[in-house]
């Protein structure tokens, strides 16, 4: 008996989503989070606007769609968590993995011999993995990289939360960035009131989670994402309602290429994975609740519309406010925490504290749904691998977690509570950033989660093979999957003549051909540029 059927027996059937909506809202929660409200809105100030706006949008079409139909299909086949779904369709180490293994490895030996140490012992630990495990060593990056993720992003969902009820009990009543700074400091930098916030946070989603796929992730997502849209929608009303709004909604919308730099093409796509959950175990996770009765092809397009719907709407929730009230547009992270309460208590006048508190909450919906999300891969994999309790395996996850997240927390500024800690850092890899939230966030999105992207589309691409995962795509999709591209567009798709074209592009054919070739070197190019080796004149 296969220890799949095995484990079946034991903890009887899998636990599978309630329906397509269920499945598409809390993917969707998944997706919208911190990045569409917080970060969005300011790389885009940052950047220029419209034209970066522009790019990001074809960055999500072309590698990030076909990236997370990757992932779902991936955990739909494989009905396991991200290491056990790559290990059901690679099980073994294999001769491509044992050299890539003896690349690393080698790889490894230089960086010691010239004193990375940190560096070294990685890409040894790497070879080590590939050697003995195979592809499974991408499901265990997928396992760590929302660990580490989770670990600060719980600190930024404290904040939101603490910023709601400082909302609602009209405690964010300034009007100076002076002000808003002394507020933002007194929130983030008293360990008390960040660790409580944050505590409070973890127990949220752990609390969601403990109640499992449907009774739990299902449900708050059903009731949260609507009321997300609700928040989104009163605010964008009074955004675009006020004095000179247009030159906020002008920003957003109408592309300036002259502001456009290389530097922002690339960031543009690497937020494009950070944004829509992918190039980690979340989607494979989520995939694996799925039966194949549902439609992969079109929850995917789904998901990544209502994520990028969501970041637009975000923005024009911003820029019109800021733009009528004549704050700068490109204050970088300060935007949503210190510039956005200002703002609101400017238009909002007696009523500014209302506004506030609308807007944190929704930043904290936001990030709920997604640390859910992250939450979630570690339960998984405790519970399908480790064969543990949901309950207890939510318990010990959480724990970990917030424990690690605290060291985050307290340290968000600086290192001076962690001072060991950072110098063991700085001794083995060369330099530990400003803080252990800046290193936590850095060595995530910038390394964690393009190198799993990558194996994860390389793993779809060329070892399962584009054709079991259109065989798997095409459960639930019905024709979809081999609809002529050209016959879709044309309006064409049920005319059996243009369908049967003998020089047919299908949607599968234009799949396969992102996974294996576009995306991967579209990932490439994000990695180098972000570990500073592709210096193309920024
Ligand atoms: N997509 C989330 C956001 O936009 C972040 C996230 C990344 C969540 C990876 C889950 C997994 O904030």
């Amino acid at each position: 008996m296969s220890s799949n059927g095995k484990l079946a027996r034991e903890q009887g059937p899998r636990e599978q989503w309630g329906g397509s909506l269920g499945f598409v809202l809390a993917a969707a929660g998944s997706a919208v989070g911190l990045g569409n409200i917080w970060r969005f809105p300011y790389i885009t100030g940052e950047n220029g606007g419209g034209a970066f706006v522009l790019v990001y949008l074809i960055c999500v079409l072309l590698i990030g769609l076909p990236i997370m139909i990757c992932e779902i299909s991936l955990g739909r086949f494989a009905q396991r968590d991200p290491v056990g779904s790559f290990a059901k369709i690679a099980p073994g180490p294999t001769i491509g993995t044992r050299m890539l293994a003896m690349i690393l490895f080698l790889a490894g030996i230089l960086m010691l011999i010239f004193a990375r140490v940190g560096l070294g012992l990685v890409f040894l630990a790497a070879s080590v993995s590939f050697f003995f495990h195979g592809w499974r060593t991408v499901g265990y990056l997928c396992i760590l990289t929302p660990f580490v993720i989770l670990a600060y992003y719980g600190t930024v969902g404290g904040w939101t939360i603490t910023y709601f009820l400082k909302g609602v009990f009209q405690g964010l009543n300034f009007s100076t960035p002076q002000e808003a700074d002394a507020t933002f400091r007194q929130i983030a930098d008293t360990p008390k009131i960040a660790v409580t916030a944050q505590v409070g946070f973890m127990l949220l989603c752990g609390l969601t989670v403990r109640f499992g796929v449907r009774n739990g992730i299902e449900l708050v997502s059903k009731f949260l994402l609507p009321l997300l849209f609700l928040l989104l929608i009163i605010l964008i009303v009074r955004g675009v309602t006020l004095p000179n709004a247009s030159g906020g909604v002008n920003f957003l919308l109408s592309p300036d290429f002259s502001k456009l730099s290389t530097g922002g093409v690339l960031l543009a796509m690497g937020h494009a994975f950070y944004s829509l959950s992918i190039g980690m175990g979340a989607l494979i996770t989520y995939g694996s609740y799925l039966d194949s009765k549902k439609n992969i092809f079109a929850s995917g397009l789904m998901i990544v519309l209502l994520d990028t719907v969501v970041a637009i709407m975000a923005g024009l929730a911003i820029f019109p406010a800021v733009f009528s009230v004549g704050m700068p547009i490109d204050q970088g992270p300060d935007l949503v925490f210190q510039i956005m309460p200002i703002i609101f208590n400017s238009i909002g006048g007696s009523f500014g504290w209302f506004w506030s508190s609308v807007f944190f909450l929704l930043l904290a919906i936001a990030a709920l749904t997604s640390g859910i999300s992250l939450l979630e891969v570690t339960v998984c994999c405790l519970v399908d691998h480790f064969r543990m309790k949901r309950r207890s395996a939510t318990f010990w996850a959480t724990l970990v977690i917030t424990a690690v997240g605290v060291l985050c927390t307290i340290s968000h500024n600086d290192w001076s509570s962690l001072e060991t800690l950072r110098q063991w850092i700085t001794q083995l890899f060369g330099g530990a950033r400003n803080s252990m939230f800046d290193l936590a966030d850095k060595v995530s999105s910038s390394y964690m989660l393009p190198i799993s992207g990558l194996g994860i589309s390389l793993f779809v691409g060329w070892v399962w093979g584009t054709s079991a995962a259109v065989r798997e795509l095409r459960r639930g999709a019905g024709p979809l999957p081999d609809v002529n591209f050209f016959a879709l567009l044309a309006g064409l798709k049920d005319d059996p003549i243009a369908q049967a074209g003998t020089h047919t592009f299908t949607l599968g054919m234009i799949w396969g051909i992102f996974v294996r070739f576009i995306a991967p070197i579209g990932i490439v190019i994000v990695f180098l540029h972000s570990v500073g080796w592709l210096d193309i004149g920024l």
